[in-house]
């Protein structure tokens, strides 16, 4: 049995039905058109609490203007499906006035810094966006714990440092990131390509494991890494590569070095025809 709800009220009496039945609560904050990704941050979930929510909201304040918010795929049903043979509990669909009473440009949280840069610095006011609305679902339902992916790597970052900051008491888990026989990773968007640029897409990740190789065998110069990773993405003429980074793998900032010790990731975003795309590798595991 699941259940689908739309208002805040049905959320709250849900979770205190499953509270008082001495349940832990999780929560899996999705955008929907649900995939083996997200399947797997609920089964996740489902290691972590006996209750489970997955929250599927295409969130306005995390889109920019010329960005895809409209033509973003809304796929419910098939959603509720794959959460109930997963084993949810509970799918909340609520509509943006549901989440932003006062309207998209009311109260909002920011991180600042962390929110600045690479996905930040090409999509201004998108972590902005996130952050707020993972508040408000953190408020709404009060899980105990939460998964995010590590598809993600900056925005599961984002809400780890709100989470701390704010005293939220929710405990962050990170999934990794689940990906195709190929090795592409999941991702919603992986639908608005064609077979061409599927194929073209596969640059992404074929960049991160020549860094994550050139890391292992002993390459200290992280700009020699940020070289490969360009290089092999620029190599594929359909690609257009946004960044490429090598940071410390907490904060984010810009490594110098690779080595013993330092923990470092690898963090890449590129358009495919009109598609973009981000992906990841923490290169010292
Ligand atoms: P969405 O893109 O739907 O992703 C929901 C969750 O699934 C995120 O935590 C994301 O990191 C994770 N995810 C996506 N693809 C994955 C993959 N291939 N492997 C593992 N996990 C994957 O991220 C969002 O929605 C939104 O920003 C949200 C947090 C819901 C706030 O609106």
């Amino acid at each position: 049995m699941i259940e689908l709800v739309e208002s805040v009220e049905d959320v709250r009496s849900a979770v205190a039905q499953a509270q008082a039945d001495g349940r832990i609560v999780g929560l899996v904050p999705t955008m929907g058109a649900l995939h083996d990704g997200h399947v797997r941050l609920v089964e996740r979930c489902l290691d972590e609490a006996d209750w489970v929510a997955v929250s599927i909201f295409v969130n306005p304040t995390q889109f920019g203007p010329s960005e895809d918010f409209t033509r973003y795929p809304r796929t419910l049903e098939a959603d509720v499906d794959r959460c109930r043979t997963a084993g949810a509990a509970l799918v909340f669909a609520p509509t943006p006035a549901v989440i932003y009473p006062g309207g998209p440009q009311s109260t909002f949280v920011e991180v600042p810094g962390l929110s600045d840069i690479l996905e930040g610095a090409s999509r201004p006011g998108h972590f902005r966006g996130v952050a707020t609305v993972v508040l408000k679902l953190f408020e709404i339902v009060r899980p105990d714990v939460a998964v995010f992916g590590q598809k993600d790597y900056q925005q599961q970052l984002v809400i780890r440092r709100m989470v701390q900051d704010l005293h939220v008491p929710v405990r962050i888990v990170t999934e990794p990131t689940v990906r195709e026989p190929d090795g592409l990773a999941m991702s919603s968007r992986n639908r608005y390509l064609d077979p061409d640029e599927r194929q073209a897409a596969l640059v992404l990740y074929r960049a991160l494991t020549l860094a994550r190789g050139a890391a292992m065998a002993g390459e200290s110069s992280a700009n020699r890494v940020r070289q490969i990773l360009g290089e092999t993405i620029e190599s594929n003429e359909r690609v257009h590569l946004d960044y490429a980074e090598v940071a410390d793998s907490d904060t984010l900032d810009p490594l110098d070095r690779l080595g013993p010790g330092i923990r470092a990731v690898a963090l890449v975003a590129a358009r495919v025809g009109s598609t973009r795309l981000i992906d990841n590798l923490v290169l010292t595991e």
